[in-house]
């Protein structure tokens, strides 16, 4: 559809066994969202969260099946953040990637930081970071390229409650203000209440 930012179609995706079977994850997993809306993906551990949003991002190919996307930012589970660069570089680099000269890269990477609440915090490496923090900086750098669509895997796991609600708080703030999509996965059914939208990974298929 015209409308949407964002197509996933009939994914299937299986991975090799040692003993020569497949692990079939996704059996025809299909979703898709439109500009500026929400929406939460549940399922168990193990279910295909992280294989789907991947395939999404075009990070992982699909066995089968067809995805339609514009400009997408990525909050990973594990966050990746660069361990040598600090949080102004990792957040500078996002928007440097998609083309934009180092001093315009910088300056929105310390606006973006600002937004997120880390202005003290602009010169710290990753690893003097807390976890709260971290996921800040994780969304900080998935804003930084301006994107459509916001692709959140777990962006609240290994959080304690409060700076959990914190992140979520500001995660739903900031696609409102940028007018951004959002697709979060999740376990959590406290965050997925806070979507437009929520669809649940089951035996392969989205329902
Ligand atoms: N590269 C791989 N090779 C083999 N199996 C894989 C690979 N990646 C994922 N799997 C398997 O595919 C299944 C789905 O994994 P995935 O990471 O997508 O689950 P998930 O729903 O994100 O789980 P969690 O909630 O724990 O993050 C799991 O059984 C996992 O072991
Ligand atoms: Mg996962």
């Amino acid at each position: 559809m015209s409308n949407d930012i964002l197509s996933v179609r009939d994914i299937f995706k299986s991975f090799p066994l040692p003993n020569g079977q497949k692990l079939e994850v996704l059996k025809g997993a299909s979703f898709e969202i439109s500009k500026g809306e929400s929406l939460a993906i549940m399922g168990v551990s193990g279910s295909g969260k992280t294989t789907l949003l991947h395939i999404a991002a075009g990070i992982d190919i699909a066995d089968s099946g067809f995805v339609k996307t514009g400009r997408i930012g990525l909050i990973f589970q594990a966050h990746y953040l660069l361990p040598e660069f600090d949080c102004r570089e990792n957040v500078s680099i996002a928007a440097r990637i998609q083309g934009i000269d180092k001093n315009s890269a910088d300056v929105r990477a310390e606006r973006i930081l600002q937004e997120v609440g880390l202005g003290e915090r602009m010169w710290h490496l990753p690893s003097e970071l807390s976890g709260g923090e971290t996921a800040r900086v994780a969304i900080a750098r998935a804003l930084a390229i301006e994107p459509e669509v916001i692709l959140a895997d777990e962006p609240t796991g290994n959080l304690d409650e409060k700076t959990s609600e914190n992140v979520k708080n500001l995660l739903f703030e900031l696609v409102k203000r940028h007018n951004t999509a959002l697709v979060i996965v999740t376990h959590d059914s406290t965050l997925s209440s806070r979507a437009d939208r929520t669809l649940h990974l089951e035996h392969g298929i989205l329902k």
